[in-house]
């Protein structure tokens, strides 16, 4: 399977934010990373539905929406009116898990399960029938630029496993560098999301080309 790089916009300037989807587009992305944050499921605020809804129409590649909130059901026909491809849900914040899944892809929008470093795996097993992606936090989401927790790569791993669906998108979001990337592709994971290492680097087409060598080695064995 090829593996998809999906910048994520926390880490970019958000004094310039067309121009950065820009930059990242022509540098050779997949998907377009929007963490969207609450403030209270995680300890930091970003952009919502109005937000995307005025980048969508400059981007070329799919939207790929984290939602880090304590009620992910009040945003979901906001955004998938705006036009996102994809809509992460973290399991820890939803009670209801199969209904809101459900209700993501009923907006024609593929759904997601996020779990956090700590959340057992079958949190995201269970729910897998339903979802279209896994997207598995290699750190404490709240923030970019934090070090990869090691630990994730037994979990992808373990994770792949268990599902027994070699098809099925594994996105890594945390920590991810030309350091990781290998391991993690070796390990299972097919999207790797990369804000820091994408948009804090001079040249980011060279930052993307760096992300793809190392995930080719890791597909490689
Ligand atoms: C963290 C976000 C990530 C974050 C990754 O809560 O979900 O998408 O932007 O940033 P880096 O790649 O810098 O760890
Ligand atoms: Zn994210």
């Amino acid at each position: 399977m090829s593996i998809r790089i999906a910048p994520s916009l926390l880490s970019a300037d958000f004094s310039r934010l067309a121009e950065e989807v820009e930059s990242v587009q022509t540098a050779g992305a997949d998907f377009l990373h929007l963490d969207i944050m609450d403030g209270c499921f995680v300890p930091n605020l970003t952009f919502g539905p109005p937000v995307v809804a005025s980048l969508a129409p400059r981007c070329s590649i799919p939207l790929d929406a984290h939602l880090m909130v304590n009620d992910p059901d009040a945003l979901v026909p906001a955004l998938a009116e705006a036009g996102v491809a994809r809509i992460a849900v973290h399991a820890e914040a939803c009670p209801h898990l199969h209904r809101t899944l459900d209700a993501i892809r009923s907006l024609g929008v593929t759904p997601g399960v996020a779990i956090n470093p700590a959340t057992p795996l079958v949190f995201a097993l269970e729910a897998v029938a339903w979802a279209g992606f896994i997207l598995v936090m290699s750190v404490d989401p709240g923030f970019g630029g934090q070090a990869f927790i090691e630990e994730t790569l037994g979990r992808i791993e373990r994770l792949r496993a268990a599902t027994g669906d070699p098809d099925l998108d594994i996105s890594v979001d945390g920590g991810v560098t030309s350091g990781t990337a290998a391991s993690l592709v070796a390990a299972g994971a097919t999207t790797l999301v990369a804000g820091s290492a994408i948009f804090g680097a001079p040249d980011r087409s060279e930052a993307i080309r760096e992300l793809r060598k190392a995930a080719q080695q890791g597909e490689d064995g």
